[in-house]
């Protein structure tokens, strides 16, 4: 049997799980979106957003109506998933008290786990007893391993108790990271959810919940793909005839929902001719106003005299966002994963009037763009664009062979030079683009002459041309570019071992570049993803050394960001980060085409597995899709495209904050913020004056970051 994708495979769906440094587990960790059962949620109590009285960002949680002691604030934690047995995670959360003066009383962080045979564990996580309406926010922190049971868990709840039911308790700043560092799983990112939609899915009995439309269905246990049966279709009047299943519309399949259907197929006749199935959906309408009354699953395709098996069809609901609310969903995925806490600790003896200033100078997160070095060495404009808008750089051409070496023996590396110092001189990291090409039409001619081992030498003098040259240069090198879709190497050195020996030989010569598989339409399309996903395991399965998966990202029209997710998380199954490295969008209106990239960006920031974003190309008059540039002309015009890349990059995913309400210590002052991964710049001020700055690197990790901002004791303050 073989299987019918749409929307793709059903493979790695729900427990995906991918290795990096740690992230944030809690969603709306700051309580700066609504509450809801997927993030934070009062348990005996009502629990509101508070926007007059918190410790960071714009919002804390206020949880009142308590009607006990254990009534508060609570999580349900993704167990199995971001939160592993065994593993040690570093917890933290403010806690305010709204009654009870001067009063102590115990607040406790406790753990109630569920099992599948409706037993309850309790555990406490914390205990503190020092906590009064008198002390205002307090901090309270732990350094926890989860347990593990022998028994199947089927919900762990986090949640915060211990004050009299009367007192209204405020929360803030929650945090749970992996304390794991690298070894740090975390939660993959959940594209499918719910129950099974179809009935019977694998025809194990009988055929109930299915029927052959204009065909005779056979329950059929001779052959099947799994368990007991599968269903053939025999007598088929026509080739729209096929095995059918009526949906529930409104219920089961919904207007605006994006689902994942997945069928395997089996021919009976026809022999070695192959022949198109299609999975379709039918709706009828009830009139003119669009009132669906039924939706029709069903399966169609080869000729009328062609018997067919399915079996182990699936149709689940993906996502459950909408095109619509995707947009929100994105921004909490994106608060989780691309966000850490700051604890800035300014230690001064007088705290009076004291603020700060946190402006974030550079991303984390790889954006980027290709740069053309024909241009960039003596065009000012083009120059001045690139290394204020881009903090990474691919080159488009000029490292490729056939640039490199346009006829034998002549080597090129004048413009590539040239252009690399400006870069390096700006501190933008630039990937190596690329050794390899395999497609037989972009490998310069005089290269078609050699064959086997001729052609394997000739192979290692380039690797010790261009890799040697550029050791220790580039951060990353595309070692054969895009061999889904083409193997001249393979086929002209009659070596199979030949791609993975390439990998070998760059390794060697630079080890410190990351080294990268690079292919085209496989987070743009569904054509080729699953194949990607499988020649990354073939890849690691040889020896070969790939550390990263290059997505090209050629988008022809604004893409569909729900599937461009999945294919992420199919790309992402095996274990290694993703880059989109050649990010453009083709389309005429630069107001849809802003729209796009947006979603493109979007979709790949909120991707726990994707570290970094290039486009290929930002002007119209250089590049190889016009229809997709951010800047047009001679005189270098911005587009709505070009104007949403600077929003998007240096604004909205941007941290800059100036903070005058803080915590007062004995120390001094505390200022505590959420902020995007990477560099900052901090100035403190005394009553408006700058009396000390401090830079720092905010990576992704565990736990919140502290800075400590030293001010000498002489400051006169106050
Ligand atoms: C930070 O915000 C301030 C105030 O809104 C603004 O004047 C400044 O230009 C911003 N800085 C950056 C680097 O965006």
């Amino acid at each position: 049997m073989f299987r019918v994708i749409v929307w793709g495979a059903l493979l790695f769906c729900c427990q995906l799980q991918y290795a990096r440094a740690s992230s944030e587990i809690f969603r709306n960790a700051g309580f700066e979106g609504a509450l809801g059962t997927d993030n934070w949620y009062c348990a005996g109590c009502t629990g509101e957003q508070h926007l007059g009285d918190k410790v960071e960002g714009a919002a804390s949680m206020m949880a009142s109506g308590r009607t006990a002691e254990w009534a508060g604030p609570s999580y349900t934690l993704p167990y199995g998933r971001g939160v592993l047995p065994g593993q040690t995670y570093e917890f933290q959360i403010f806690v305010k008290l709204l009654s009870g003066g001067a009063t102590h009383v115990e607040v406790k962080i406790n753990l109630a786990t569920t099992f599948s045979d409706g037993d309850v564990n309790y555990q406490e996580v914390k205990r503190t007893d020092h906590i009064s309406q008198n002390h205002g926010w307090e901090r309270i922190t732990s350094t926890w391993t989860v347990p593990s049971f022998d028994k199947e868990v089927t919900e762990m709840r986090l949640y915060i108790e211990g004050p009299p039911a009367s007192t209204d308790i405020l929360v803030d700043a929650a945090s749970l990271t992996s304390a794991e560092a690298q070894a740090g799983l975390v939660e993959g990112l959940q594209t499918v959810s719910g129950a099974e939609m179809v009935t019977n899915p694998g025809f194990e009995g009988d055929l109930s919940g299915w029927y052959c439309m204009s065909c005779t269905g056979v329950h059929y246990t001779q052959d099947k793909h799994d368990g007991g049966g599968s269903m053939l279709a025999q007598d088929r009047t026509a080739e729209w005839a096929g095995p059918s299943q009526d949906l529930a519309w409104g219920s089961a399949i919904k207007s605006g929902y994006t689902y994942m259907f997945t069928m395997w197929v089996k021919l009976l006749d026809g022999g070695n001719t192959p022949y198109n199935v299609i999975a379709k959906v039918n709706y009828r309408f009830k009139d003119y106003n669009d009132w669906v009354s039924s939706a029709r699953l069903y399966a169609e395709g080869p000729p009328a005299d062609v018997r067919f098996l399915i079996d182990d069809v699936s149709f689940l609901s993906f996502m459950d966002v909408t095109t619509d609310n995707w947009w929100h969903e994105s921004n909490i995925r994106i608060d989780q994963h691309r966000k850490r806490y700051v604890t800035i600790r300014v230690q001064t003896p007088n705290a009076d009037g004291i603020s700060v200033e946190i402006t974030q100078t550079k991303s984390h997160f790889a954006w980027g763009c290709a740069v053309n070095a024909w241009i960039m060495p003596d065009d000012a404009r083009y120059r001045d664009f690139f290394l204020s808008n881009f903090e990474w750089a691919v080159f488009e051409n000029n490292l490729k062979w056939t640039q490199n070496e346009p006829n034998e023996g002549q080597l090129e590396w004048g413009l590539a030079d040239r252009t690399l110092e400006i870069l390096e001189n700006a501190g933008i990291p630039v990937r190596g683009h690329c050794v390899f090409w395999g497609v037989p039409e972009f490998v310069q001619g005089w290269l078609h002459n050699y064959w086997g081992g001729d052609l394997e030498q000739k192979c290692w003098k380039r690797v010790d041309d261009v890799v040697g040259r550029y050791a220790g240069r580039l951060v990353h090198w595309d070692v054969n570019n895009e061999m889904l879709h083409g193997d001249f190497y393979v086929q002209h050195t009659g070596s199979s071992q030949i791609r993975y020996e390439m990998f070998r030989k760059v390794k060697e010569k630079d080890p410190t570049a990351k080294l990268f598989l690079n292919d085209y339409n496989v987070v743009s399309y569904w054509g080729e993803t699953n194949a990607y996903a499988n020649q990354i395991s073939e890849f690691l399965d040889n020896g070969a050394p790939v550390e990263g998966v290059g997505a090209q990202g050629h988008f022809g029209q604004r893409p569909d960001t729900v599937n461009v997710l999945h294919r992420l998380n199919v790309l992402s199954s095996r274990g290694l980060p993703i880059w989109i490295t050649e990010l453009d969008v083709n389309e005429p209106n630069e107001y849809v085409r802003a729209d796009g990239y947006e979603d493109a960006m979007r979709a790949a920031f909120s991707h726990p597995a994707v570290e970094g974003v290039l486009i290929w190309g930002f002007w119209d008059q250089a590049h190889w899709r016009p229809n997709a540039a951010l800047v047009n002309g001679d005189h270098f015009g911005i587009n709505e495209a070009g104007r949403r890349w600077q929003r998007l990059v240096f604004n909205d995913w941007r941290t800059n904050l100036s903070l005058t309400d803080g915590i007062v210590t004995p120390e001094g002052k505390e200022f505590i913020f959420r902020g995007f991964h990477g560099n900052y710049e901090v100035k403190v001020k005394s009553h408006g004056q700058v009396v000390a700055t401090k830079t720092f690197y905010l990576s992704p990790g565990a736990g919140a970051l502290t800075v400590d901002v030293t001010m000498p004791n002489d400051i006169i303050v106050g």
